[in-house]
This record gives structure tokens, sequence and C-alpha cells, in this order.
């Protein structure tokens, strides 16, 4: 019997999970198809129900469906739950697991890719969404000396401080963790003597109605520090041009995007996940999609 892995969001015209995840199965030859479900708001409930069928493997959530998607399914894993969003669902004989992936994902490009230590490391994570929300407690655990949040929504970067600050006085993280203002005075001093800065919003993501913008201006880029835009698609966003320009070391979203993959495929099949297949093939779909 054919098995099945879908790929749950709205909307997914932009995915490559499809194209990666198929060329790992393909590798190792297994009867499983991987598809992506675009999915509106009002149909969430029966897709997610669905997957308790015998021939679905599991999925993958996106946005922006990883927050919602938590209370739809039967049980969650500890830092999924800690995150408060799921990007893998795992069928375990009807009954539906959660898990979250991108914080593996994010760190493991962190090190491996650019070669950098976040612990005792200052901070600046943009956005307060769902990847935010991963980003942002991996890198507590990883122990960074401060993390200040900027959000254009400024009570939803307050409310993932207050969770992030809970969180690290219940174990004893040092942490010093602040919400800014978008794009205010109080940012522009943070950014000065940063070493990392995350982008987690959606500006300059291709097809985006902000395909063309920066979260930062470039004098606020200090020429020492990371730039890590989780955005994949343009390889370069004009946040990363800026970096670059301004002398700072970049990494864009591609390797996360597969290294979360890689994390998912492993909890489906059991498998370690082919990176060497994955990579090129999440490379040459970006290629195809005009990224
Ligand atoms: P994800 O799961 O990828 O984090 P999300 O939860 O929809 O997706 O979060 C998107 C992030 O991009 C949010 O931080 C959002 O800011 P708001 O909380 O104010 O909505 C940010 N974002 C989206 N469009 C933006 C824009 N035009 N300017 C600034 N921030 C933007």
């Amino acid at each position: 019997m054919t098995q099945f892995i879908s790929v749950i969001g709205y909307q997914l015209k932009h995915s490559v999970s499809p194209d990666f995840q198929q060329a790992a199965l393909d590798y190792y030859k297994l009867d499983i198809r991987y598809e992506a479900r675009e999915v509106k708001t009002a149909d969430l409930l029966s897709a997610i129900y669905k997957l308790r069928q015998p021939q679905n493997l599991g999925a993958n959530i996106t946005v922006p469906y990883k927050e919602e998607t938590l209370h739809l399914i039967d049980e969650v894993d500890d830092f999924a739950g800690l995150v408060g969003a799921v990007n893998t669902i795992v069928n375990r004989s009807g009954k539906l697991v959660g898990f979250n992936t991108d914080a593996y994902g994010f760190l493991r490009a962190l090190h491996d890719d650019a070669g950098f230590k976040p612990e005792n490391k200052r901070v600046i994570v943009l956005g307060a969404g769902g990847a935010a929300h991963a980003v942002c407690f991996a890198l507590l655990q990883e122990g960074v000396s401060s993390l200040i949040i900027a959000n254009r929504t400024m009570a939803k970067a307050e409310s993932l401080a207050g969770s992030l600050a809970k969180h690290a006085a219940n174990n004893k993280i040092s942490t010093e963790i602040a919400a800014v203002p978008w794009q205010s005075s109080k940012l522009t001093e943070a950014g000065k003597s940063c070493q990392l800065i995350v982008n987690c919003t959606s500006l300059g993501m291709k097809g985006s109605p902000y395909e063309e913008e920066s979260p930062l201006p470039s004098d606020l880029i200090p020429k020492d520090a990371l730039v890590y835009d989780l955005v994949y698609n343009p390889p370069e966003t004009p946040l990363l041009r800026m970096a670059s320009e301004a002398g700072a070391n970049t990494i864009g979203g591609l390797p996360m995007l597969v290294y979360q993959g890689a994390a998912s495929f492993k909890l489906w099949t059991d498998r370690e996940a082919p990176l060497d297949i994955m990579l090129p093939a999440a490379r040459q779909a970006l290629i195809k999609i005009g990224g």
C-alpha cells in the first residue's frame, strides 16, 4: 500500500519541501508520496483529522497553521509545547503526535553552516510569530547572554519576551530578555553591540508585497555580526545584500529548511535523512520556482 506524507499550509505554491522530501524518500525506494495540500482555515480540522487514516504517515505543518494545529492533535512533545507551535505530525497507529523541528534546523545551520557559537552572545530577533518562537527558545537553551525581540506588533514581542523570561526563571537561565519597539531608537542602540541578528519576519520574501523590503536599515548592521535570514527565497534577500555590503557575515534560510525537514524525515521513516540528496534537490527546486 502506498503511504502518504503531506505538507499542510496556505499558500504552498512556493514550497520546496515536496521536492527535497520526495528525493529523500525515493533514495530509499520507499513507497511513500510526499504531497503539498493547500488547506483553507475552515478545512484545517478535517485535514488534520484525516491524517489518522492508516495510509498517512504524518505531515509537515507550515504557515499559517503551526500554532492552531497544536490544539487539534492527540499529543505534543515537550519542546513543541514550550514553543507553542507544531511543524511535524507523526501518525502513530491513529494517534497524532506533534513535534517542532524548526529549532533543530535553525541551530544546526547556525553551527554547521555559519560556524557560529551562540553561547554568551548578544542577539537581536526580528519578528514574534511561530518561527521567532522556535528561534528564541532555541537560543535561550544555547545560553545567549542577551535576547532583544523587535516586532511590528509590540504586544506580540512583549508576550514572547514574557514566555521566554518565565522559562528562563524556571530553568535558572541568566539571559537578559527584552522586547523593544519596531524600528525604534532602542533597537538602534541594541544593534550597535549585537553579534547575531535573526530575521524571522516575512520581509524580503519573494512573492510577498514586501519582497523589496529589509527589516533593518543598512547603518544598523555591525560589520562583525552574523546576519541570519530565515527567508530562503530569494537566496539573497535585501537584508542579506545590505549585510554583505556592510561587511557582515550572512546565512540564508535554505539550510535551516532542509535540516528541519531532515529531522521530520527521521521521525516519519526512522531512517537517517540523506542530506547530500536533499540539499541539492532543494536548491534545484528553488531555481525552478525562480529563486
Ligand atoms: P512564521 O510562522 O513564519 O513566523 P507568522 O507567525 O505569520 O509566520 O509571523 C510573521 C512575522 O512577520 C510576524 O512577526 C509579523 O509581524 P506582526 O506580528 O506585526 O504581524 C512579521 N511581518 C509580516 N509582515 C510584516 C511587515 N510588513 N512589516 C513588519 N513585520 C512583518
